[in-house]
């Protein structure tokens, strides 16, 4: 509608124009010259001046689209030598088959301050599947006290972890460098202290281990805390457009493992210009570095979601903290019989993004473990999980 009501005002317009400086009425000939001339203007103009700058933009953005659909495209912005460098080496990455194990293993990383208050939880949970899971520890803090023979001897050289900072982001690829050590973990699972699993061993292996993409969470907020955390110095080579947000408990299979290690281009952006309290702005490193990275590298390899259940539906600063007056068997089978995943974003709109949680193509549980539980739930937990954690 307003398209064509933009079209008609412009001839108006040309008519005009034309007409004022001659005063007398033209020949057809001429007005079909002037015509022509104006509409090759017209398009040389939307040619330069691509839709997205304001001044291409004379009608609705609806009238925009419609006349960047029949022009040639756009060229794309020219890459700087380091983000060729990077892309051809991710992409090599990414197209090379992966490598098969005989004996493939699922790592467990813990980031934690000190003690790992479910680790004799974890003992039950690994026990009986020895050879087929490995454990790192990152205590940032303290050195932990272990319950659980599987964590003994399992810490990692561990650095302070400031929250928000860019040290999470470092914490994070410190566990994947070392659970990259050992060939035969395929698939990487990032937890906290306060982490529990809802499923017995076989079916989060099952779950993890033969899925074609990475569980890592991402989405587009366009609020302030989204898009309002972007800062125009991580230009030219991380967009708005594509800067996204999502939580950190990721779990990755090898090769994504691999691309984020071989990543430095990026990461350095994050680094520098994604800290809290940098230019007015709380930008939190571990909350956007991984989404936008995949968003802009393989954005197909990744699920969208995080497999790690929190609950914010309290809208506080901090998720719900599960006491052990909330722990119940029931509590447990309602987070286990999500199987839609729900981002809201942080502008005035509020936009619900819902999407079924798809596991190679069909509608699974979206959840294999969940936080954050107090550790006074640890015994009740351990009463129930034989009970709980049986699909
Ligand atoms: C995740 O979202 C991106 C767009 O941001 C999309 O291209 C991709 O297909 C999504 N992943 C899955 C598994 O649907
Ligand atoms: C479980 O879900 C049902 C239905 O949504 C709800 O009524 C109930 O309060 C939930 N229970 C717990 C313990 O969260
Ligand atoms: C994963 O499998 C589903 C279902 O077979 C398919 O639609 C999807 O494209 C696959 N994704 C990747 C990254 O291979
Ligand atoms: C576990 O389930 C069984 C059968 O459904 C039930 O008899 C038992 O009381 C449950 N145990 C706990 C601890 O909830």
């Amino acid at each position: 509608m307003k398209t064509s009501k933009g079209w008609r005002i412009s001839i108006g317009d040309m008519q005009i124009l034309p007409g004022s400086r001659h005063r007398a009425p033209m020949r057809k000939p001429m007005w079909i010259i002037v015509l022509v001339l104006f509409v090759c203007v017209f398009l040389i103009c939307a040619y330069i001046y691509p839709p997205h700058s304001s001044t291409a933009c004379f009608f609705s953005s609806r009238g925009c689209k419609g006349i960047s659909a029949w022009l040639p495209p756009v060229p794309a912005r020219q890459y700087t030598d380091a983000e060729i460098a990077s892309r051809a080496v991710i992409r090599d990455i990414l197209s090379s088959p992966p490598i098969v194990s005989k004996n493939p293993k699922l790592a467990f990383m813990f980031l934690s301050p000190g003690d790992l208050p479910f680790e004799r939880l974890w003992d039950k949970f690994f026990q009986g599947h020895e050879g087929k899971f490995s454990v790192y520890v990152h205590a940032s803090k303290t050195k932990p006290v272990h319950a659980s023979r599987y964590f003994v001897d399992r810490d990692i050289r561990s650095d302070q972890v400031v929250w928000g900072k860019i040290s999470m982001v470092d914490a994070e690829r410190r566990l994947l460098a070392n659970a990259l050590q050992d060939p035969d973990n395929m698939h990487f699972v990032l937890l906290s202290d306060s982490c529990v699993p809802l499923y017995n061993f076989d079916y989060i292996y099952n779950y993890l281990m033969y899925s074609n993409i990475s569980f890592v969470d991402c989405f587009k907020d366009p609020g302030p805390h989204g898009n309002g955390r972007y800062s125009d110095h991580m230009l030219p080579e991380v967009e708005v457009k594509d800067f996204r947000k999502g939580a950190q408990w990721f779990s990755m299979k090898r090769q994504h493992a691999i691309i984020v290690m071989a990543d430095n281009l990026y990461y350095s952006k994050f680094r520098d210009y994604c800290q809290p309290g940098l230019d007015g702005r709380n930008c939190i490193a571990d909350e956007h570095y991984l989404p936008t990275f995949f968003q802009m590298v393989d954005p197909g390899g990744i699920a969208n979601w995080s497999v790690t259940h929190v609950d914010w539906s309290e809208r506080k600063w901090h998720p719900k903290s599960y006491r052990e007056h909330d722990v119940t068997y029931e509590l447990l089978r309602n987070i286990t019989s999500i199987d839609v995943s729900v981002h809201v974003t942080s502008d005035e709109k509020r936009e619900v993004q819902s999407w079924p949680c798809l596991w190679n193509g069909v509608q699974k549980p979206c959840y294999l473990f969940a936080r954050k539980f107090t550790p006074e739930t640890l015994n009740k937990l351990l009463h129930l999980f034989s009970n709980y954690s049986t699909p």
